[in-house]
């Protein structure tokens, strides 16, 4: 199936990028902001706070500019057509409608979109999702398992060491393991609002949402192309993944859709949508063994304590995910690297 990018996607990214200089790290002060980042205030995103580490990712075409090994620099652009049209791995590491950059907007670049740089000087490090220490290459698989639906190509592999070198281009000039929180990371959700309403968020969904993303989640699809990515149903992320908590995608509608209104909708339409969203059905979670009740068992007190994965939809009293509808993926195959314990060794009582 072939996924056709669309230009719309771009606006936000082409006016952040604009005056961008490749790789620069620095703390931003009010008094001296990075052009960059004024573009972002003018869109409405907040301002870096004093002591943050701002990072602007270099471009592709700042790739073509750096003096750097042409084989290094074939292997990045590897990386960035793996992340961007992730769709020529379909059936083989990818079973649903997705892209990396489906999520994380501008090519991974975009601060509030979860940008993907971030991993590259924070890994290795401990992974509460998994429960022990990551690494870049595992990081990377985990959105492959989940928000993919998929299995992640094997760690050492040609795709999984493109995908790693793409990252680490993108985190060019940040410091390791650096000490400051990051400005932008993650879909950072707004302030919860008291009450959550399913039908303001259907109603929410049906004006701002389903001319894009369909009235049944399922995308949007032009003379048998693939257009915008589906919300919910077989083609989507599956219930493992980050995005069906209901606060991660409240953070990622408020600050990324409608595409290119970033910002426009108050934090209770966000919420409400997210709330919405997220109570609709998907592929099942790969950590699932026969029962939801199971899952729940070992990931309700952690993961699940945040989406409505199991729990009885109010509006037609529906139990979420009880099913073992894995989409495309099949039951057959197994992400393998979900939930494998590591350094067990290591561990202390
Ligand atoms: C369905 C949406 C979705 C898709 C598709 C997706 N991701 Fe993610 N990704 C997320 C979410 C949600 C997070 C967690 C953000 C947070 O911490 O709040 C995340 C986090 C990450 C991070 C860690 C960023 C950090 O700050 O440390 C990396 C790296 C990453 N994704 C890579 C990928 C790659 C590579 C792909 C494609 C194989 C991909 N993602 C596809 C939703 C998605
Ligand atoms: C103008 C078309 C358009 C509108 C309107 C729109 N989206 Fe999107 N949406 C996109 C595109 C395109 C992407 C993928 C990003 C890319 O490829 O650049 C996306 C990505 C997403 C994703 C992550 C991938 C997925 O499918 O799960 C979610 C969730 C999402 N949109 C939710 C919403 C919600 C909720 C609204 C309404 C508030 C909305 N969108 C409005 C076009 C749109």
């Amino acid at each position: 199936m072939n996924h056709h990018r669309t230009t719309l996607g771009r606006t936000t990214l082409a006016m952040a990028s604009a005056t961008l200089a490749a790789g620069v790290s620095l703390a931003a002060t009010a008094e001296s902001p990075h052009p960059a980042v004024e573009t972002l205030l003018d869109l409405g995103y907040p301002a870096p706070q004093e002591g943050e580490l701002v990072h602007i990712p270099p471009t592709m075409a700042d790739l073509e500019a750096a003096d750097m090994r042409p084989e290094t620099k074939a292997v990045i652009r590897r990386g960035y057509d793996l992340f961007t049209n992730t769709q020529q791995l379909r059936g083989e590491n990818v079973f649903n409608d997705m892209n990396c950059s489906s999520c994380h907007l501008g090519e991974g670049r975009q601060p509030f979109s979860a940008p993907v740089w971030p991993a590259a000087v924070t890994l290795p490090n401990y992974r509460g999702k998994n429960d022990h220490v990551n690494n870049l290459e595992e990081r990377i698989a985990g959105c492959f398992a989940y928000s993919m639906n998929g299995v992640p190509p094997e760690y050492g592999s040609d795709d999984m060491l493109a995908m790693t070198a793409y990252h680490q281009w993108l985190a060019k000039g940040a410091p390791v393991y650096p000490d400051q929180p990051i400005y932008g990371r993650g879909f950072p959700a707004p302030e919860r609002p008291d009450e959550l309403s399913y039908a303001n968020g259907e109603a929410l969904y049906g004006e701002n949402c389903a001319v894009c993303h369909s009235e049944d989640g399922s995308g949007h699809y032009e003379d048998g192309e693939y257009v915008f990515p589906p919300t919910w149903g077989d083609g989507s992320n599956n219930w493992g993944a980050g995005i069906v908590r209901t606060h991660t995608a409240a953070g990622f509608i408020k600050n990324n859709m409608p595409l290119g209104q970033p910002l426009s909708l108050s934090d209770q339409e966000a919420w409400d949508i997210a709330y919405y969203m997220t109570q609709q059905e998907r592929p099942q979670d790969p950590r699932y063994a026969g029962s939801v009740d199971v899952v729940l068992e070992k990931f309700g007190p952690t993961f699940h304590k945040n989406s409505s994965y199991g729990q009885e939809r109010e509006v037609d009293g529906h139990r979420l995910a009880d099913h073992a509808n894995w989409g495309e993926k099949g039951d057959e195959i197994k992400p393998w690297n979900v939930g494998v314990p590591r350094f067990e060794d290591l561990k202390e009582e």
